[in-house]
């Protein structure tokens, strides 16, 4: 069974101009020890597919239309908001995108992953290392022993110490690595981590990967790794969705998606990197922008920017279709040998 599993997700948002048809069928599978990697333009709903497994949009404005996330065989659109509250302290974490969400500036870090750490024990005191009957000084004890051994996992030195710092006092990549223990101390089986190094240089950034790749490998965790960094995706993750408009276009192994892509939009992403012998300047960009979520075209959402669109395309909605073994892909005109 797989760790996670997206079918048909529909999320509508209410605003003052109308309903937003956000996310328009997500499917998506992710198997544990593996990184997902969720990629796409800014916008086309990343975030909210992120936010949505662990419940995290606020209803209203957000409305699920459609669709199932199933958590490890559960389905999590049927689970009480106390039962979402257990998950997303112990079996599912979370690293945010907006910053003003992570670290609270006015308190001690030490202070901040305790508190995770207690609230994790209190849904399972294994966590702490303690029996159900433990004392309150005993649980406060056991949570920063864990806090400190989290700390150094993720390479923070004289952790022991640094438990007493302000957030301020932690370089940017730092202060990821605190991140990343925070979401890591109920032992989660599933991370979500948006964008977590998009803030970061290419040095750091590079740390932070190998960091959550070795966490996978002694976790045997499954990471949904969100960012809009195809170069990120290409290193770290062995699978890859590509959004657009709030749908998944392609989907595969990661190799077969960048080498033998076949949806339009993600040639026309790739097509985009910069690459090595092109002059300076010289940048094939995606010509168009992403259509308005309140008004959608009816078919495709990317045929008004596909040049491969026919009258087809504009009428109906693609559904999406594996070409081989767990490569799929969403687009009327996948099946013809288009260039
Ligand atoms: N609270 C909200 N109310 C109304 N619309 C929202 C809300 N949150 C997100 N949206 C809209 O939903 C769409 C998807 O947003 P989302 O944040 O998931 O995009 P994203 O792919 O994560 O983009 P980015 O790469 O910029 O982080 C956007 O059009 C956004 O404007
Ligand atoms: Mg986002």
């Amino acid at each position: 069974m797989a760790l996670l599993e997206i079918r048909n997700l529909h999320l509508y948002m209410r605003s003052f101009e109308g309903d937003a048809h956000v996310l328009n069928g997500i499917d998506l599978t992710l198997e544990r020890g593996r990184i997902h990697g969720l990629v796409g333009e800014t916008g086309c709903g990343k975030s909210l597919t992120g936010l949505s497994i662990s419940r995290l949009v606020p209803s209203p404005p957000a409305r699920y239309a459609a669709g199932s996330i199933r958590f490890d065989g559960r389905d999590l659109m049927e689970a009480s908001e106390a039962e979402m509250r257990a998950l997303r302290g112990r079996r599912i974490g979370m690293i945010f995108q907006d910053p003003t969400t992570n670290l609270n500036p006015a308190f001690r870090v030490g202070e901040q992953m305790i508190d995770v750490a207690l609230h994790a024990g209190q849904v399972d005191s294994g966590i702490l290392g303690l029996g159900p009957d433990a004392s309150r000084a005993e649980r406060r004890a056991a949570a920063c022993r864990l806090v400190v051994e989290m700390l150094g996992k993720v390479g923070i030195r004289d952790a022991a110490a640094r438990v007493d710092d302000y957030p301020h006092q932690f370089s940017g990549g730092m202060r990821q690595r605190v991140l990343i223990a925070m979401a890591l101390i109920g032992r989660p089986d599933l991370l979500i981590a948006d964008e977590p190094t998009t803030a970061l240089d290419v040095t750091v950034q590079a740390q932070i990967l190998r960091l959550i790749r070795d966490l996978v490998d002694e976790f045997q965790l499954g990471v949904l790794l969100i960012t809009h960094n195809l170069g990120v995706v290409a290193q770290v993750c062995s699978q890859v969705s590509v959004m657009y408009a709030g749908s998944t276009v392609e989907d595969g192994p990661t190799r077969a998606v960048f080498r033998a892509p076949r949806h339009p939009y993600t040639k026309a992403l790739l097509a985009a990197l910069p690459r090595e012998g092109l002059a300076r300047g010289e940048l094939k960009g995606l010509a168009g922008s992403v259509p308005s979520l309140l008004t959608p075209p009816r078919g495709c959402r990317f045929a008004p920017r596909c040049v491969h669109a026919i009258d087809t395309c504009r009428e109906r909605r693609p559904i999406a279709e594996e070409i081989q073994a767990g490569h799929t892909v969403a687009c009327l005109r996948a099946a013809e040998p288009v260039a």
